[in-house]
């Protein structure tokens, strides 16, 4: 049976946020404790970052270790899964190398994120070539794993259809080598893409409204107390809306019914609090403070872990290396794979020029 194996993984530009806990590392830990994967890789993208801050790469090294202090915190199992650093695996830059020939320009042009990205950089003309091509480089990383499930943010989805197609393509024009991934999305709307603290559509860093899994309880106040709700509801007694107020979409992506019990037991559910901030009557503050107890349960043991691998940073060295060790040799095997394909690998067995 073909095995089921997952890649996925984080630019290390910085600490991650709750964003990406519940838009993907929370499901990269249900999927790591649901035993139906044979492997797991979870790659700390240092190349693909300096595709974009080269002239920063200490910001880069820097990050690496606070994303893996992450990994382990959210509860990833360096048991279960290999967390590996990608400029430490050099055969996913010779793939890429190889893969570059089976895409145009044109294409990559076309890709919505890379479109997106090139206007957020203000890159225009100025495109590092490295950076354009780095929907090419992702497709080495996934296939270098044979990975059959790619876990991912729906801002993804345009780098996991670039990747199907070069494998389509690979696999006609050199015979069936590599594996065709799916893309896994959080199945909890709010989840998808979760808003900043000012209600803008995304959380980032340099749009300052995030809250990282590595803020303290007293951060975690402030953000939340500050937090987008709904500018028509003024008085406590207006009708308010839920839709576009960012303290329900956090709410959607966080609470459970349990939390009504232990912190809010008027109401038994998000529907019931919801349908009475429609109807009027429901302060913000009100609301806030509830969230803030549901951020502070769910992320509270999340900062004791952290803390606790604070303490063990050549622990988190060693489990990198590690996890690195593993990766390098799956991707080499398919790297062999590739190059029997391509028939370039002039040194095995006959020499046959
Ligand atoms: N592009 C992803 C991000 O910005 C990181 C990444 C690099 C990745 N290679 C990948 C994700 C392969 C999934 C699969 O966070």
């Amino acid at each position: 049976m073909k095995k089921k194996i997952i890649l996925t993984g984080d630019r290390p530009t910085g600490r991650l946020h709750v964003g990406h806990y519940v838009g993907s590392l929370k499901e990269r830990v249900r999927l790591q404790n649901s035993g139906e994967f044979d492997e797991i890789y979870i790659m700390i993208a240092d190349a693909q970052a300096l595709t974009d801050n080269a002239e920063h790469p200490e910001k880069v090294r820097q990050n690496i270790i606070q994303v893996a202090l992450d990994y382990l915190a959210c509860g990833l199992d360096p048991e279960k899964v290999h967390i590996f650093i990608q400029s430490m695996v050099p055969e996913l830059t010779e793939l890429t190398f190889y893969y570059m020939n089976l895409v145009t320009v044109s294409r990559v042009q076309r890709n919505p994120t890379v479109k997106a990205e090139i206007q957020q950089r203000n890159f225009e003309a100025s495109i590092p070539v490295g950076f354009f091509c780095y929907p090419i480089s992702q497709a080495s990383d996934i296939t270098a794993f044979k990975a059959t499930v790619v876990p991912v943010g729906e801002d993804q989805m345009p780098m996991l259809e670039q990747c199907r197609e070069i494998v389509d393509k690979f696999n006609s024009v050199y015979g069936e080598t590599l594996i065709k991934p799916e893309i896994m999305l959080p199945s909890n709307k709010a989840c998808l893409r979760l808003p900043g603290i000012d209600g803008k559509a995304k959380m980032s860093k340099s749009l300052g409204n995030c809250i990282y899994l590595s803020d303290t309880p007293e951060d975690i106040k402030k953000k939340v107390m500050s937090m987008y709700t709904d500018p028509t509801h003024i008085k406590v007694s207006d009708p308010g809306h839920v839709e576009g107020n960012a303290v329900f979409t956090y709410l959607d992506a966080f609470c459970k019914d349990e939390y009504f019990a232990e912190f809010l037991p008027e109401y038994a559910n998000l529907d019931e609090l919801k349908a009475h901030y429609e109807r009027g009557g429901l302060g913000d503050v009100k609301i806030k403070k509830f969230l803030l107890n549901v951020l502070l349960a769910e992320l509270g043991p999340i900062r004791e872990r952290r803390q606790m691998w604070e303490q063990r940073i050549p622990d988190v060295l060693n489990i990198l290396k590690e996890g690195t060790k593993v990766a390098q040799a799956k991707a080499a095997e398919t790297l062999h794979d590739v190059r029997s394909a391509m028939k370039i690998n002039y040194f095995d067995g006959d020499l046959i020029l």
